[in-house]
This record gives structure tokens, C-alpha cells and sequence, in this order.
């Protein structure tokens, strides 16, 4: 190709290409060089140092390991711009001493690769959220069933056991049983006093009782939660730390209920760590919200068994009911607020509770 044909066909390619001599000095440029560089004028940058127009990479000693292909480089323009590309290197067959730069632009491509990996970013986001909504649907859903099935069930139970209970009562004072069966009385009575305390409870953990709102302290009803779980936590040998916000949290809230929730919970934690570990309550405001964050290091909750923890009955633990989180739930809800979970076999758990800030009325509240 005659050296006009040659400019001809260098300056219709979209690629930039540089020619380098053996000093490393710019010979040549076509133009999509002078456009992608910001250069009117091949003579601003002819005989200009290779280095001038490339960050961080010199020619010296490049002759021998070429050619190259898709190197990552970083031009600058006339400004100082810096400008991506993917260059392939060779050397020239009209000067056998001159290396030759032909390179593409990938800046669009890599904005176009980190807009696609916000949006996978966004997409995986949005797709937990509904995914953590399914399951709090899944949940309510369960629990309102579990509402319903719990009055029936409690109303057909009660009854019965309440004439089984008179019945006992009768014999005892009659003086019918002979002292060698007292102690299969005690064993009937103990065991009325279970399915009772078992049915309450499930009455609870569906229905939570009407909400007593009043202004209250939540680090204070922290406090004495720690307080009277304090013999279980020394003789674990279990390490508390409080990382309470300074500002006072008085939040609106049934006082006695929300200390039920954080002693389950609080509860749930010591029992993870029957060889001792750290609790660490931590306390924040978050917009609308007070979190309360209770972590603890012990066993962690299986992947599989997450979305079991909060179902009435569910308990991996030998003197376990598992009615403990559904209550506890049943009672984060009925104040507006919600609760969460992270955990991680044998790393430990945290669930984190968040309480509205101005307490608003449930429906159930404003039809009084
Ligand atoms: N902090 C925790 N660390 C590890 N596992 C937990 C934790 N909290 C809850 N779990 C798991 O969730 C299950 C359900 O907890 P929940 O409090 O409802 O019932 P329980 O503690 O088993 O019984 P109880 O009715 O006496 O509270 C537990 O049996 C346990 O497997
Ligand atoms: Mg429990």
C-alpha cells in the first residue's frame, strides 16, 4: 500500500492507531486518535513522548513480547482526561523499529458494565425485599389462622378439662383416694395446669391482648429484662455488653408486653450460649424507628429453619414449647413495628426489633 492509500485507510478506522518510533516518541496518529484524544492538529501531537498520551506505561523494552493483544491501558487526552482502552500492540512492517498502538475505547463499555451491575445491584435488592414480604404475608396469614383454629381449639379444651379439673378437686375432698394415689392426682393436676398454661399462651401469641400505651423507657424495660435474666447470664459466664444511644427513647408502648418480647428474646440468646459467649444489646434511632439490636454469639439458626423460627410450636430445644418468638412477634406487630432476623450456624444470631416512633393507632384501636 502506497503511504497515501496508507493514511487514507488508517484515518477511516474508527480504532485509534499510534505509530511509536524506538525512542518512544509519537511518529503518527490517525484521526480517530486526534478525536478520541481532543487533539485538532496531527502536529500537536507528533514527536510528543508515548507517555505524554498513556498513564503509567512506557514502550522501553516492549520490542521483544509482541505482539500484545487487549491490553488494558489508560489514555489521556489534552486535558488530562483519563480514557480507557483496549489496545492490541504490534510492530510496524514499514518501520521494523516502530511499535503500533491500536486501540478501542471502552469507557462506555465500562459505564454501560457498571450501570448493568447497579441494576443487577437493585434487582437482587428489590427481590429480597419481596421475598422478606412474602414471608411476613406467609407469616401473618399463619398466625391469624393459628388465631382462629387456637379460639376454637381453647373453647372445645377448656370445658372439658375444667369438669376433669372438678372432678379431681371432688375425689380430693372426699377423702376417695387412698393416700398410695395422691400422686397420680398431682400428676393430673400438674398436667391440667400445662395444657391451660399451653392454650393461654397460644390464645396470646395469636391474639395479643389489648395494648396498654403508655410512655415508657425502653432502655430502662432493657434494663430490667438483663436484670432478672442476670443469674442465667452469670452462670453461663455470658459477657453483656449495652451500646445504648445516649438520647432518651420514651416511646408509647404497653409496657408490660414489650418486656415480654425482649425477655423471649433476650431468653432465646442465653440459651445459644449454654458455654458463655457476648449479648450486646445496641440501641438507634432510624427515622421513623427505634432499633433495638440483640446479638448474641452462640449456635446461629440453620438456613433452613429461618423461616420456622417465628411458627407457634417450633423448637429445637428439649424443654422448648416454641411459642416464645410467635409471641414475641405477635407483639412487635400489634405496636406497628416489625422485627428481623440474621444469623449464622455456630456464629450466632441477631434479631433486630424496630418500634415507631409516634405510635399509631391500630384500626382495632380507633372502632372503640
Ligand atoms: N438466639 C437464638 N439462637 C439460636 N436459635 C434461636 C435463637 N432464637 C430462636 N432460636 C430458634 O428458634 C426456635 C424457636 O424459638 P422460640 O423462642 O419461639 O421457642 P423456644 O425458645 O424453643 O421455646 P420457648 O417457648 O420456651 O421460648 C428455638 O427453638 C431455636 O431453635
Ligand atoms: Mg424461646
Amino acid at each position: 500500500m502506497g503511504a497515501d492509500h496508507e493514511k487514507d485507510f488508517l484515518d477511516n478506522m474508527v480504532d485509534s492507531v499510534i505509530a511509536i518510533d524506538k525512542e518512544g516518541k509519537i511518529r503518527e496518529v490517525n484521526q480517530a486518535t486526534l478525536k478520541l484524544l481532543g487533539y485538532k492538529r496531527t502536529e500537536e501531537i507528533i514527536t510528543l513522548p508515548f507517555e505524554k498520551i498513556c498513564k503509567d506505561f512506557s514502550t522501553a523494552g516492549l520490542k521483544d513480547k509482541l505482539p500484545l493483544a487487549e491490553q488494558e491501558l489508560i489514555y489521556l487526552d489534552k486535558g488530562g482526561k483519563e480514557i480507557p482502552v483496549s489496545v492490541n500492540i504490534t510492530t510496524r512492517i514499514s518501520y521494523p523499529d516502530d511499535i503500533i498502538l491500536m486501540g478501542r475505547d471502552t469507557s462506555k463499555i465500562k459505564d454501560l458494565i457498571s450501570d448493568l451491575t447497579q441494576s443487577q445491584k437493585e434487582l437482587k435488592a428489590s427481590y429480597e425485599q419481596l421475598q422478606a414480604g412474602k414471608d411476613d404475608l406467609v407469616r401473618s396469614e399463619k398466625l391469624a389462622y393459628t388465631g382462629r383454629i387456637a379460639a376454637s381449639i381453647a373453647h372445645e379444651i377448656r370445658n372439658p378439662l375444667t369438669n376433669v379439673s372438678m372432678s379431681v378437686q371432688q375425689l380430693k375432698k372426699g377423702n376417695k383416694i387412698k393416700p398410695e394415689g395422691f400422686k397420680h392426682t398431682e400428676i393430673v393436676e400438674r398436667n391440667i395446669e400445662r395444657i391451660n398454661y399451653l392454650i393461654t399462651e397460644l390464645l396470646n401469641c395469636a391474639r395479643p391482648a389489648r395494648l396498654n400505651l403508655q410512655p415508657y423507657d425502653i432502655h430502662k424495660v432493657l434494663k430490667d429484662v438483663l436484670e432478672s435474666a442476670k443469674t442465667k447470664i452469670n452462670l453461663q459466664g455470658i459477657k453483656v455488653t449495652k451500646d445504648f444511644i445516649s438520647k432518651l427513647p420514651v416511646l408509647k408502648i404497653d409496657k408490660e408486653q414489650i418486656e415480654r418480647a425482649f425477655l423471649n428474646l433476650i431468653t432465646n440468646a442465653i440459651e445459644a450460649m449454654p458455654l458463655g459467649g457476648n449479648l450486646t444489646i445496641a440501641t438507634e434511632f432510624n427515622g421513623n424507628f427505634f432499633l433495638v439490636k440483640i446479638q448474641d454469639t452462640g449456635k446461629g439458626i440453620p438456613e433452613k429453619d429461618i423461616i420456622k423460627i417465628f411458627d407457634p410450636f417450633f423448637s429445637t430445644k428439649h424443654q422448648g414449647v416454641g411459642l416464645g418468638l410467635s409471641i414475641c412477634y405477635g407483639i412487635i406487630v400489634s405496636h406497628g413495628g416489625t422485627i428481623e432476623v440474621e444469623s449464622k450456624s455456630k456464629k450466632g444470631s441477631s434479631f433486630t426489633i424496630s418500634l415507631p416512633i409516634e405510635q399509631r393507632l391500630t384500626r382495632t384501636e380507633r372502632v372503640k
